[in-house]
């Protein structure tokens, strides 16, 4: 089954995960892919950091998912959060429909956070979810951690955290 794995990635942690999620399948990789890049596949695999609760890069498949109907279709999401089902539950249920999450393999992976590759509006808005997070009288060890990670980058990324998607993309071949 032709395969690739395509990615967008801010600060290189999806980045990793793409990386080791082609050499292990041993397929096709593309950073920033374009519909024409991917169309003669049969499995796409799609990765993209978390940023304000969406998936970037996700677009390529939600608005191409008429083109796309007869790919096997799989996403992974690469964010600083840990990852509980208490936040993927409502997080999968905002992007996809519960035919899409049914029909297409979606997995979240931990990546980390790095305050200083950030640019832009990003680097706007972390610095005001800075200066919320210094205000808070009773943190939650969360918010330590991630106050903490202004400082020192951190970098949850585990090869271990693809075996799932590694299994669920051999079922599909
Ligand atoms: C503006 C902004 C918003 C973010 N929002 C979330 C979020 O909602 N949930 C989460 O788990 N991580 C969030 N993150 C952290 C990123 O998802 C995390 O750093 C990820 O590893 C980035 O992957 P990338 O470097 O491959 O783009 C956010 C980061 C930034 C800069």
């Amino acid at each position: 089954m032709k395969t690739i794995v395509v990615y967008k990635s801010k600060t290189g942690y999806t980045k990793k995960y793409a990386e080791w999620i082609a050499e292990e399948l041993n397929c096709d990789i593309k950073e920033n892919a374009s519909l024409a890049d991917i169309i003669g596949y049969d499995m796409i695999i799609l990765g993209g950091g978390v940023y304000a609760g969406g998936l970037n890069g996700l677009k390529l498949i939600t608005k191409n998912l008429d083109k796309l109907s007869d790919k096997k279709l799989i996403l992974f999401a690469v964010g600083a959060n840990p990852g509980r089902d208490k936040d993927l539950i409502p997080y999968w249920n905002r992007l996809l429909s519960e035919e899409q999450q049914k029909s297409m393999g979606h997995f979240f992976l931990r990546g980390g956070f790095d305050f200083s590759k950030l640019k832009g509006a990003d680097k706007l808005m972390m610095s005001m979810i800075k200066k919320h997070l210094q205000k808070i009288d009773d943190p939650s060890d969360d918010d330590k951690g991630m106050l903490d990670a202004y400082d020192t980058p951190v970098d949850f990324t585990d090869k271990a955290n693809i075996k799932e998607l590694l299994e669920y993309a051999k079922k599909q071949m």
